[in-house]
């Protein structure tokens, strides 16, 4: 007999595996939510920064969510996998799924925490409920996760043990908010009983609640993600024609926004995008639909174009200053997107590469210092590989004006506010001609061109 459905809302003792930001956020938003978790993570020193209410990634409002709950006693966090697997009855999958080499998916993480749960219920008694809250390409959950349970525990899905594919739609930046709020809740459950119990944990109300197999949840994450790259690389594309005919892609975006059938978000045109999905995810599912055997045609040209557009405007660039060899460059911002100090698959770092090659000095700076630090450092690994003198004439600049001082040319790829109020009179005063190209359109192109500045901007009239 199958257990009654679930009350809504009702306390549950829940594990979250990893606390990197999809476990972290997940965490905090069923402690808040009056659940009573356990985190797990391999690394201590992580470990012990949550059970101290810091979050281990930088997320606005997370800190304050994960003090509240360790001080009330609803969250904590150990490295014992099988201490946390015992002590709950459901485990949420939260761990890194990063590109291999060839763009493939690398389960290695879901795989061992698959293999700590099962490993850990094959000495505890009652239902467990798995759910893969990670982004794992489609069939990941029933035909690698649930046999690597099954081999551990002895159990089969039914009575004892629960699985699902519970995806997330977080955005950096704003995670917490939109794991409180989500627009959609995707459950893809093997089994009647798990769904009910995955629904349970979510607030009823008007988010509406798609209820599917396992194998359409993942794809639906997936899909998400590749229609959003999508639309940013078709911006892209339409911005550099506009460009050729001297229109302003954002007015026209404007107005192409306003058909109900396209909508106005995801059409910024800019430099490409970056971050730990949208590049990884289009990867990972270009080659799992090669192993299938199917061949894509677009998906394959919206990572093209993305690799393509930091160039493009490092050749704006390269036009306005007549030249890059031997130019001081600087370049500011570096996060992927602004308000994070995440740099993973920056667009800055092709532009940096590229400029670096081309024989510019380029100072490089950001708000946020560690985003900052850990750029330096990709760059010198990539450039020690792809230019001859690596990168001794990179530099890191302590601030705004150490960055512009005397440069010959001024690259904008994040659209920090430190940067927007940047007043024109500013790169007149500091730099030697005051070129600025804009990678984000963070600036207003007719207000700079009237102050004088020698300014072009991604889809924007440029001469
Ligand atoms: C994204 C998805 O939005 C989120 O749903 C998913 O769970 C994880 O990936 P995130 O990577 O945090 O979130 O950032 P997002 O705000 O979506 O921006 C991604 C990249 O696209 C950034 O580099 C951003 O600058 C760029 N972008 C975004 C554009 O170039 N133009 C746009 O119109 C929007």
């Amino acid at each position: 007999m199958m257990p009654k459905a679930r009350k809504r809302d009702a306390s549950r003792r829940i594990s979250v595996f990893g606390t990197g930001y999809v476990g972290i956020v997940t965490a905090a938003t069923f402690a808040s939510r009056g659940h009573e978790v356990v985190c797990v993570d391999v690394i201590p020193d992580k470990v012990a920064l949550v059970n101290s209410g810091i979050s281990p990634v930088h997320e606005p409002g997370v800190d304050k969510a994960l003090k509240k709950a360790v001080r009330a006693g609803r969250l904590r966090a150990t490295t014992d996998a099988e201490e946390a697997v015992k002590g709950t009855d459901i485990s949420f999958i939260c761990v890194g799924t990063p590109s291999g080499p060839d763009g493939t998916i690398d389960l290695a993480q879901v795989r061992a925490v698959a293999a700590d749960i099962g490993k850990a219920l094959g000495g505890k008694r009652g239902r467990h409920l798995i759910i893969v809250k990670s982004t794992v390409v489609p069939s990941t959950t029933v035909e690698v996760v649930l046999p690597i349970i099954r081999r551990g525990s002895g159990r089969k899905v039914g009575r004892t043990l629960g699985l699902a594919c519970n995806p997330e739609f977080l955005r950096e930046g704003s995670a917490l908010r939109d794991s409180m709020r989500p627009d959609r809740v995707v459950i893809g459950a093997v089994d009647k009983e798990s769904l009910e119990e995955v629904e349970a944990l979510y607030p009823g109300g008007r988010v509406p609640i798609i209820r599917t197999d396992p194998t359409t949840a993942e794809m639906v994450k997936y899909v998400s993600n590749a229609f959003l790259a999508a639309r940013i690389a078709l911006a892209n594309e339409v911005a550099n024609i506009c460009s050729a005919y001297e229109v302003d892609v954002y007015e026209v975006m404007r107005a192409v926004g306003l058909d109900e059938r396209i909508g106005p978000h995801f059409l910024r045109a800019g430099a490409g995008f970056g971050g730990s999905c949208f590049p990884k995810d289009v990867r990972a599912m270009v080659q799992a639909a090669r192993e299938e055997g199917v061949t894509l045609h677009v998906l394959p040209a919206v990572l093209q174009q993305n690799e393509f557009q930091p160039l493009e405007v490092v050749r704006l660039l390269r036009e306005a200053t007549g030249g890059l060899k031997g130019k001081v460059i600087a370049l500011l911002g570096v996060a992927f997107k602004p308000d994070t100090d995440d740099v993973r698959e920056t667009r800055a770092l092709p532009m940096a590469v590229a400029l670096l090659k081309a024989g510019t000095r380029l100072r490089v700076y950001d708000p946020n210092h560690k985003a900052l630090v850990e750029f330096t450092g990709l760059v010198r690994g990539t450039a020690h590989a792809k230019i001859r003198g690596g990168a001794r004439n990179l530099s890191m600049a302590s601030d705004l004006t150490e960055a512009l001082d005397g440069a010959d040319g001024c690259l904008v790829q994040t659209e920090w506010a430190e940067f927007r109020k940047i007043p024109p009179s500013t790169f007149k005063r500091l730099m030697k001609r005051p070129v600025v190209v804009d990678g984000r359109r963070t600036f207003d192109p007719e207000a700079m061109l009237q102050a004088g500045i020698d300014y072009s901007a991604v889809g924007w009239k440029n001469r």
